[in-house]
């Protein structure tokens, strides 16, 4: 928050370690960060000036995914490492296209959780937030909340944006993406960006920016090759694996010559 100093930070929110949600918040121009979290960012801005333009590409791709899930069929969505609300958000998108639509936001930020909580709270049929940690994806997906919510018997859309790059390679990030894709049934979509780890090194020297800094975890980029590993046993839906700017553009992109390099994209279906 561009905090207010008079009042104490909630539960469970250190204010001096940086925060992935709160740095994040940042680069899209919101007001739920601290000082920490600003100063980490503009260091990463020094050496990745386009982490802003990252951050507003990656929001967009998780609007158009959640559209052409949506429109593809899909009823239940589960955003997993969800972030702090930006508008709009994956329920708006799918119940403007699917009113019906089942929404389900998970992060392990306590921030998050806080803000997800106050917007959402009983005022948005379909939709629930919760606490859960994506390195427990059985204790996340087997948990009766979120089993009442969402019917894994059924399609559905399972969202890892901008969320695996914050894992590190002793996580098992492909191990866990198998466990959650055995859940789901066939017909349901992985919705997927990632931090690239680009020949320039820009991805790392952003990456060593949240290190030296002691972020609230490590950010990890990783090749084309890791990336497109997560996607085993899911097919790509067109364009495949692409900068975020590329995945079915709009005309207004196109005309404004958006082409963000930083993170891969993708959405897979579960044949
Ligand atoms: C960069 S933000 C991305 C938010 C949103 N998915 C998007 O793309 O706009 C990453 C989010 O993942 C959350 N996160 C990081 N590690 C997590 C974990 N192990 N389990 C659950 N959430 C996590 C962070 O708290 C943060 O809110």
């Amino acid at each position: 928050m561009t905090a207010d100093p008079t009042t104490s930070p909630p539960s469970g929110v250190d204010p001096n370690t940086p925060s992935i949600a709160r740095v994040y918040d940042y680069y899209l121009g919101g007001k739920d960060n601290f000082a920490a979290d600003r100063e980490l960012a503009e260091q990463v801005l020094l050496v990745a000036p386009n982490a802003r333009a990252t951050a507003r590409a990656n929001r967009n791709f998780l609007v158009r995914a959640t559209e052409a899930v949506a429109m593809a069929g899909i009823r239940q969505f589960v955003d997993l490492g969800t972030g702090i609300p930006t508008s709009p958000n994956v329920h708006e998108v799918a119940q403007q296209i699917k009113p019906c639509a089942h929404v389900a936001y998970i992060d392990n930020d306590p921030i998050v959780l806080c803000h997800a909580r106050a917007l959402l709270a009983g005022t948005r049929p379909g939709v629930i937030a919760m606490e859960g940690d994506v390195r427990a994806p059985e204790q996340v997906l087997d948990h009766p909340r979120l089993r009442a919510h969402i019917d894994f018997a059924q399609p559905v859309a399972i969202f890892l944006v901008a969320m695996l790059h914050l894992l590190t390679d002793e996580d098992r990030p492909e191990q866990l993406v198998k466990t959650i894709s055995e859940r789901m049934a066939p017909g349901s979509y992985l919705v997927l960006s990632h931090l690239w780890d680009d020949p320039d090194g820009v991805g790392r020297a952003g990456a060593d920016a949240y290190a030296r800094r002691k972020a609230s975890s490590p950010v990890v980029p990783r090749t084309t090759e890791q990336i497109q590993r997560f996607f085993d046993g899911f097919e790509l839906v067109e364009p495949g694996l692409v900068f975020l700017d590329q995945w079915r553009p709009i005309e207004d992109m196109i005309n404004a010559g958006a082409d963000d390099r930083l993170c891969l994209c993708a959405v897979g279906r579960k044949p």
